[in-house]
């Protein structure tokens, strides 16, 4: 290995979201507690993006920017080589985040007293955004197969989509948390029911550089001009990179018209922004830190792979992720309830993850463990929970 993914980073008491919660809900006296919760990883960033950045910082002046011709064929350029996917940079909109940028689209689509389809379990951030803009959610909740595969259920969706209110779907690809990468039938199967319907598709591919071999994420928009014409891609480098707190992301709207509604809808509040570090590192991130993917990849399906195996004889089960670096365990077989299961893993294990419940009422059960950190690190947390599940 050429770049560093073993050391263990002591992120308690920094700014970290995910260390900060444990004491957060836990009270002071748990640092014991390993968190395996918000998705960032634990992981320094890529040199490249490091050394881009301090070149920044040393010779910048940071004023308003506009996004240069060498951002745009950055972007462009990632998609073309990791997803095949040919794109104009005049389909780019820039944005400081996906969540940012997926509360404009709903701005832009629907209007309050609308219906948003969503498929529980799911980001709960996507909940969220719909409220906040005066919109009724539908739930067309994802079902598993006898293989225990999660699946889309098409005559659900079908009905949902035909409620006149119904202006937009939001669809994560690959799924958090579930781990489901859609292959291609599964996304035209959705995308004709919603063309159909009139009913926007806003696809969040924010974990789209996260695939396990096998699989491999396909943009919606590259689908066809049919189904491009017909939705909005967000994607970002900040999972991929682990640049969450740099702020950048990248809408792709190849329909003029929505394009337009779209930047208007961002113009209204507050313009198409991103950081000027955002777009440094962006940019570095995909014309040069190709090769520490690479590598973080091995690591993600090594760290998967323990978690698999330590399911094997014990009563929690690893729905098999397909894409991104989250593991979904079923811990339904333990029989706890909701509060009992969050207080085990807690109080007992001494891992915080994030509770299957926060993705809706179907998560229930389930806990959503993110698997990118160093392995010694997984493996700490898991032989803590080994023993909690010892005397359970
Ligand atoms: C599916 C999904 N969408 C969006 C986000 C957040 O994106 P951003 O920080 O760019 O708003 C996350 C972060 O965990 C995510 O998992």
């Amino acid at each position: 290995m050429v770049y560093d993914f073993e050391s263990i980073i002591d992120r308690r008491g920094t700014s970290s979201e995910k260390w900060n919660l444990i004491s957060q809900d836990m009270g002071p006296g748990n640092d014991d507690v390993i968190a395996l919760s918000v998705a960032d990883m634990e992981f320094k960033p890529a040199p490249e993006i490091v050394d881009a950045l301090v070149d920044s910082a040393r010779n910048d002046i940071f004023g308003y920017d506009y996004v240069t011709d060498a951002y745009y064929d950055a972007v462009v350029g990632w998609m073309r080589r990791r997803h095949g996917y040919e794109l104009k940079k005049e389909w780019i909109s820039v944005s400081d985040g996906v969540m940012p940028a997926i509360n404009t689209a709903l701005r832009a689509f629907t209007r309050p007293g609308d219906r948003v389809i969503i498929q529980e379990p799911v980001y709960y951030p996507f909940m969220s955004a719909a409220s906040h803009n005066g919109l009724t959610l539908l739930n067309n909740q994802l079902v598993r197969d006898p293989q225990g595969r999660y699946r889309m259920d098409y005559e659900d969706l079908e009905r949902k989509a035909a409620d006149p209110r119904c202006k937009a779907i939001i669809v994560c690809n690959p799924h958090n948390p579930v781990g489901r990468v859609w292959d291609e039938d599964e996304l035209r199967r959705l995308g004709d029911i919603c063309i159909e319907n009139g009913v926007v598709v806003l696809c969040d591919d924010i974990h789209a550089d996260f695939t396990y071999p096998g699989h491999e994420t396909v943009l919606f928009g590259s689908l066809g001009e049919r189904y491009a014409g017909h939705c909005i891609d967000f994607t970002a480098p900040t999972k991929t990179f682990n640049l969450a707190g740099l702020l950048c992301s990248n809408a792709i709207i190849a329909d003029e018209s929505m394009k337009r509604d779209y930047d208007a809808a961002a113009q209204n509040i507050g313009g198409l922004t991103v950081s000027h570090a955002g777009m440094v590192a962006c940019q570095a991130a995909y014309d040069h830190a190709e090769p520490w993917l690479d590598e973080l990849g091995v690591v993600i399906r090594r760290n998967r792979d323990v978690v698999e195996d330590f399911t094997e004889g014990r009563s929690v089960d690893l729905v098999r992720p397909e894409g991104t670096y989250l593991a979904w365990l079923d811990c339904r077989r333990l029989g706890f309830d909701s509060d009992g299961l969050r207080d085990f893993m807690r109080s007992k294990a001494r891992i915080y993850c994030d509770e299957g419940g926060l993705f809706g009422m179907s998560g229930r059960g389930f806990e959503r463990v993110n698997l990118a950190c160093p392995t010694r690190m997984l493996e700490r947390a898991l032989g803590s929970l080994s023993e909690a599940l010892a005397a359970v």
